[in-house]
């Protein structure tokens, strides 16, 4: 069925000629079009063509965007939507100076959500993550990727990755599921590291390959979490059974996580707090795409990532909210657009660059989604607002009005 997106106030395309992800400056590029329409046939968008070129296509489906603007679909590459229970007690002693590492080193942390997910059934966990992912399609995001890594034993990873799979299944949007059982040692085998790591290699990864449960593998590279060594040892049985791969990496400390992704060609390297210069040539000469997370330094009052250092080198930066209950208890995808602006110096263009083309890169699916080119999946996001500019200079606030999936509207504001 052909359809027809007419006469929005300005079309920002962000138009990557047919490549999947925007480098460096070219992130600041984005392409916007007044006057046009756009025409998507079925999923697929047909073409884009100027108001005054006249229609030959008899179609009685027009969806008048006057005075909207709409952008390509939003993409959330980084998220941890799928936990039980809340961590407002330790976000209290955060607030009185304890350290986030403090917290998970006296037993809290990433294992007091891990107690409230092996406590939840498969039901109730869906119920929970529901409204959230409302939440993030009433913004405009029609690609979320979510990960697993609060359940870190055989069954409660397998759970945990069913109920994303089920979401995915029920919803109109695309739910991208990544395996993070290296998340953290659980307590049970804080002393038989060498035990966790073989049910991570030789049990789940094997099982989420034949039941086709994620797309990505995902570790926690930290002094508190998994080794170098160790995300080696697991992106080699990751790869070796069809996994894609990503690493949550200089967040805290540096010790060999970026290097260990960069060779094995991880789709993307996120946090990246305390990278240094002498690493900045590593990421910008690979293909790996930098996520950015100022969300965290928000939420736990500390350094920025360097993400205008990284685009000035000509790194492929996406920014994403990590949406979690301890170190990002944050889903406002437009917050984290102002502050990459305002403490990362990242430009308006550039924030857009980094929430569409280039978060898909990081989900690998950048040749598909995250730019308004012909061909490409008719995914948008409608605001109301006559200037892309306002989506990150009104801070805070959600602009979004309509979501469109698919040619289709699964969320307008005003119906
Ligand atoms: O991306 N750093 C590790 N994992 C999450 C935090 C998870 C949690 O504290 O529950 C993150 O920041
Ligand atoms: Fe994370």
């Amino acid at each position: 069925m052909i359809k027809i997106l007419r006469n929005p106030a300005q079309i920002v395309t962000v138009n990557a000629d047919g490549e999947d992800h925007k480098r460096g400056h070219a992130m600041n590029e984005i392409t916007v079009l007044e006057n046009h329409s756009i025409v998507i046939e079925d999923d697929e968008i047909k073409d884009i063509i100027p108001n005054s070129r006249k229609l030959r296509l008899h179609t009685d489906n027009v969806i008048d965007l006057s005075g909207k603007i709409i952008l390509p679909g939003l993409i959330e590459c980084h998220t941890h939507t799928a936990f039980a229970g809340s961590r407002a007690d330790e976000f209290r002693q955060k607030l009185s100076g304890i350290h986030y590492e403090e917290i998970a080193n006296a037993g809290g942390g990433i294992n007091t959500t891990v107690t409230a997910v092996r406590e939840s059934s498969f039901e109730q966990l869906c119920e929970l993550i529901k409204p959230r992912i409302d939440y993030f399609i009433r913004q405009g995001v029609t690609t979320l990727e979510i990960k697993s890594g609060y359940g870190l034993s055989f069954y409660d990873e397998v759970k945990l990755l069913q109920v994303i799979n089920h979401l995915d299944d029920i919803y109109t949007i695309d739910i991208v599921p990544t395996f993070l059982g290296a998340h953290i040692f659980p307590k049970e085998y804080k002393n038989d590291k060498k035990k966790y790591m073989s049910i991570i290699t030789e049990e789940l990864i094997p099982h989420i390959q034949k039941n086709n449960l994620a797309v990505f593998c995902d570790a926690f590279c930290e002094e508190t979490a998994f080794s170098a060594a160790e995300v080696d040892e697991i992106f080699h049985a990751a790869a070796g059974h069809g996994l894609k791969l990503k690493l949550h990496t200089e967040q805290f400390n540096r010790i060999g996580g970026l290097e260990t992704a960069i060779k094995h060609k991880a789709v993307s390297v996120d946090h990246l707090e305390v990278m240094t210069q002498d690493q900045y040539d590593l990421l910008s000469g690979s293909d790996t795409a930098g996520v950015v997370l100022p969300g965290v330094s928000l939420f736990l009052d500390y350094d920025y990532a360097p993400a205008r250092e990284l685009i000035d080198k000509n790194a492929i930066i996406a920014i994403a909210t990590d949406y979690n209950p301890g170190s990002s208890n944050i889903a406002e995808l437009n917050l984290v657009m102002s502050l990459a602006a305002i403490r990362m110096k990242m430009t308006i263009e550039e924030t857009i660059s980094a929430v569409t083309i280039n978060a898909a890169k990081a989900l690998d699916r950048g040749k598909s989604t995250g730019s308004i080119e012909i061909g490409k999946k008719a995914d948008f996001a409608v605001f109301d607002t006559d200037d892309y500019s306002d989506i990150v200079y009104q801070v805070g606030k959600n602009l979004a009005c309509q979501t469109i999936k698919n040619g289709e509207i699964i969320y307008d504001k005003y119906n």
